[in-house]
């Protein structure tokens, strides 16, 4: 089954506790929480003050993309906040592999991401010990960009060492992923689809979760 885990970077900020609750409503399956610092990608979004206001909203998975320098400074931040799922960014951190045991020592599902110029391989150690690897296919930092198209080959790529490892791995696919490319991605191994504009474009929520999954 695939997740379809929105991106609230595109909700609406100013009814925000609205939004989250009518992902549950409407058949999302995880809420993705886009963390950006200003300083590894170019924007800044919220942090875990404001995530923690909008967990009680929801039961579903909060999976947490942290879009921030030497991340594993904020891991306990975010743990009690109510993160399910957190991901860091292989480029962002020194001591990728401590942070990685750091996250899961909270009972807490550990993933990596990678920016479209990162080679795969370079995870490829990491693998068993991992829950999800983020396949990001735009560079990272704003909602609304356009799918790159070589990512395709980097999630097959993902997909073929989850195979070589026999390891059960959530692949997650984050950046310009809508109905016209959806199937794509899904035929190249993604199991996790993070949808941003896609999902809230129009405020129209119901609706485009249902194009989405329709499109698969
Ligand atoms: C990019 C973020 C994405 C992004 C997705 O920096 O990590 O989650 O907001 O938004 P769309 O689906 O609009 O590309
Ligand atoms: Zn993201």
């Amino acid at each position: 089954m695939v997740k379809i885990a929105p991106s609230i970077l595109s909700a609406d900020f100013a009814n925000l506790g609205r939004d989250v609750k009518s992902l549950e409503t409407y058949g999302a399956d995880w809420v993705h929480i886009d963390v950006m610092d200003g300083s590894f990608v170019p924007n800044i979004s919220f942090g875990a003050p404001i995530m923690k206001s909008i967990r009680e909203l929801s039961t579903l998975v909060f999976d947490v993309h942290l879009m921030i320098e030497e991340p594993g400074r904020y891991i306990e931040d975010f743990v009690k906040a109510g993160a399910d799922m957190i991901t860091v960014h292989y480029e962002a951190d020194r001591h990728i592999d401590r942070t990685i045991n750091y996250i899961k020592s909270f009972n807490v599902k550990a993933g990596v991401a990678l920016n479209p110029g990162t080679p795969v391989s370079l995870i490829e150690d990491l693998i068993p010990n991992l829950d999800m690897v983020l396949i990001m296919s735009v560079n990272p930092g704003f909602g609304g960009q356009k799918y790159i198209p070589y990512c395709g080959n980097k999630i097959k790529q993902v997909k073929e060492l989850a195979e070589k490892y026999n390891k059960e791995l959530y692949i997650q696919v984050d950046g310009g992923v809508c109905a016209d490319n959806i199937k794509e991605v899904v035929q190249c191994g993604a199991n996790s689809i993070v949808a941003g504009s896609a999902v809230f474009k129009n405020g129209e929520i119901e609706k485009n979760i249902k194009v989405l999954r329709e499109s698969i």
